[in-house]
């Protein structure tokens, strides 16, 4: 199989566990003989110090002729005092509204090996396999007005968080049918108690709920959200919910691995061109220093093997090697609380190809 693949490494750790995904994926297209092209283009920080605006035309047009796009993470301190327009962080956003990526899936797995690192008791994160369905291109994150206002003779700021009828549909149906590939239970989270919005996101669910007989619908509050993640896990499939509250909540639900660099993503378009890319930041407090773990953007490396090519087997493989190399031990700085005892980035990158090579060479 041949593919192009776009990859926009951005800022801060994002280049260095772009680098490990890409080496990973150079060697399953070598045992499993498929040509991965990779391309690489400019976004965030180093594409407004090198163009001047942090989403460069050049990088759309790269990623539309692409078959699928890695991106590894933007933002850092250099640029935290630019305007709204010229930070980082709008060349992400500008990049999901442009190739129209609506629905971030963002699976959260654990491992038996990490158990001890997670916060949570062992017993509680066991069987917890969970997967948050966010809305990406609407809600606060997109709404107008958004801005800088003078209200009643006083300094103030609005944000607008609206959604049309369809974005609430498209999302919920795409968690729908993920239930029904799984264990057919959907949570749709909102805070129908106080918003509007929330209101009619929880109407239209009801009326979509009957088109999936098999598939149990819940409710709950984002806040009682927030607690029943940490409270008991297991109790969760599919959890969709509005942009914001799915940002939050992922980040809380990656504890429950252990790490926040352990989670990938899949931003899903209906056009069939779709991006990947973990589920954390730029880390600028250890970029740099190849401390950062690059699990989180292999595994979006093998959701993209997996939801854009079809290629399920090298999908699992990575998977497997992933597991196979927290099992013997090996972690990286995050995932131990004992500083002598942790490989760096390229070693972890060289652990899993190892064991990649070992399962797969003879092929
Ligand atoms: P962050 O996710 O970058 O880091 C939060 C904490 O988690 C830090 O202590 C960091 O060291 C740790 N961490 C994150 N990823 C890790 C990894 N792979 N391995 C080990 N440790 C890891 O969030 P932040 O510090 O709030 O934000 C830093 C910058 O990143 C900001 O500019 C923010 O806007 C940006 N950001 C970008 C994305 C993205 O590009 N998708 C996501 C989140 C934050
Ligand atoms: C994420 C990030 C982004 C978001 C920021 C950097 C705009 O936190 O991908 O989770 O809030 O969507
Ligand atoms: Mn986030």
């Amino acid at each position: 199989m041949k593919k192009k693949i776009a990859v926009l490494p951005g800022d801060g750790i994002g280049k260095e566990v772009a680098n490990g995904a890409i080496e990973v994926l150079k060697a399953i297209g070598q045992y499993y003989k498929h040509d991965f092209e990779f391309e690489f283009g400019l976004i965030g920080g180093e594409a407004i110090d090198k163009c001047g605006t942090p989403l460069p035309e050049e990088t759309i047009e790269l990623c539309r002729s692409s078959d699928a796009v890695l991106l590894g993470a933007v933002g850092g301190p250099k640029w935290d005092k630019n305007l709204p327009e010229l930070r980082p962080e709008k060349g992400l956003l500008g990049i999901r509204k442009e190739l129209d990526l609506f629905a971030n899936i963002r699976p959260v797995q654990t491992y038996k090996a990490l158990q001890e690192i997670s916060p949570l008791k062992g017993e509680k994160i066991e069987d917890v396999d969970l997967v948050i369905v966010r809305e990406l291109t609407s809600g606060l994150y997109f709404g107008k007005p958004s801005e800088r206002i003078v209200s009643d003779g006083e300094e103030a700021a609005v944000d607008t968080l609206f959604y049309k009828r369809k974005e609430i549909e498209r999302i919920l149906e795409t968690a729908f049918q993920m239930a029904q590939k799984r264990r057919g239970k959907v949570t749709s989270v909102d805070k129908a108690n106080v918003l509007t919005t929330s209101k009619l996101w929880r109407e239209i669910a009801e009326e979509l709920a009957s088109k999936y007989p098999d598939v149990t619908l819940e409710h709950m509050l984002v806040d009682n959200a927030a607690m029943q993640l940490i409270r008991m896990p297991s109790q969760f499939d599919v959890i969709v919910t509005e942009n914001m509250f799915g940002d939050i909540l992922s980040d809380e639900a990656s504890m429950i691995t252990g790490s926040l660099g352990m989670l990938p993503s899949a931003s899903l378009s209906n056009s069939g061109l779709h991006l990947y890319e973990p589920v954390h930041g730029s880390a600028p407090d250890i970029a740099g220093q190849n401390l950062a773990n690059p699990v989180g953007m292999i595994l979006s490396g093998a959701l993209m093997l997996r939801y854009s090519f079809d290629l399920h087997e090298e999908a699992r493989a990575i998977e497997k090697a992933v597991k196979h190399v927290l099992d013997s031990g090996k972690c990286t700085r995050d995932l131990t609380n004992n500083e002598g005892a942790f490989i760096h980035t390229t070693e972890m990158v060289e652990e899993i190809k190892e064991v990649l090579a070992n399962d797969y060479a003879l092929l």
